[in-house]
């Protein structure tokens, strides 16, 4: 298996520690994609590789009926025990198990750069009906926090983000314009130790070997609890969530 394929499966073996410790998405973001379906209505949406069930549960709690995609079957488990109210499918985006034009939305958290682009958005062309929406979102550190940008340089590892900007990938011909809007996000962390755990739950941390893990991981929390801004107790590692949709169009 190669390092891409590796990482995209690498959530599982954590997933309760997922569940625990990544932040889960602002309300605002989740309207602000819904938007163009421009109504109040339960809509029916899609989920697509949702984890442990981060997003899932803001849109259950937004009253819509959301189905849950997700490969894994540790994350999958854990998105059952902790979101009630959802229809959860054991499925990949390339090939996602509900029939044509079903959905009114699909989104998708922190995970779109871990699909075959080309065929999650023909796939995700084929499920929606015209007038349905794609959006996908990432909750990424707010960089203009001094201590943030500090702790994610020490942080960083042999192994890189795989994030990248999708707005080329979702330029699609099923597809109006990508538009893209970044809203105000913050993660409440306890201790050093839980923003370290949350660090551990990234795949660039779970695929490298233990000696680099334990290395980084000792700076992470030396710094961490030096800190003014971390070592006194409860504190919020401010975020920017980033969202890009586009509207499917007509056939
Ligand atoms: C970083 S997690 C994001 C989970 C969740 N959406 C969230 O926001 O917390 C990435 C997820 O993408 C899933 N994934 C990886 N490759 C996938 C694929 N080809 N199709 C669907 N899901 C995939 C992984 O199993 C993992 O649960």
């Amino acid at each position: 298996m190669d390092l891409h394929a590796r990482r995209a499966d690498s959530f599982g073996d954590q997933a309760e520690a997922y569940a625990e410790h990544r932040p889960d998405y602002p309300v605002a973001a989740i309207r602000w994609a819904l938007e163009p379906l421009g109504t109040s209505e339960q809509l029916e949406v899609m989920d697509l590789a949702a984890g442990t069930g981060k997003l899932t549960a803001g849109l259950v709690a937004e009253g819509h009926r959301v189905t849950a995609v997700e490969p894994n079957e540790q994350m999958l488990s854990e998105l059952v025990r902790r979101v009630h109210d959802v229809r959860a499918l054991p499925g990949h985006a390339e090939h996602i198990p509900v029939p044509d034009h079903t959905m009114d939305a699909v989104l998708v958290g922190t995970a779109f750069h871990w699909f075959d682009q080309a065929k999650a958005l023909q796939e995700i062309a084929r499920v929606l009906r015209p007038g349905g929406v794609v959006a996908a979102m990432w909750n990424e550190h707010d960089l203009d926090s001094a201590w943030l940008a500090e702790f994610d340089r020490l942080s960083s590892t042999s192994v890189e983000s795989q994030r990248q900007d999708p707005t080329g990938v979702m330029t699609h011909p099923s597809f109006g314009p990508v538009e893209r809007r970044t809203f105000p996000h913050a993660h409440r962390r306890e201790s050093p130790e839980a923003l370290v755990a949350t660090v551990n739950t990234h795949s660039r941390m779970l695929v490298v070997d233990d000696e680099e893990r334990g290395a980084i991981n000792e700076k992470m929390l030396a710094f961490l609890r030096t800190r003014p801004e971390t070592s006194n107790g409860p504190f919020d590692v401010p975020l920017r969530t980033e969202v890009f949709r586009a509207v499917r169009v007509s056939e």
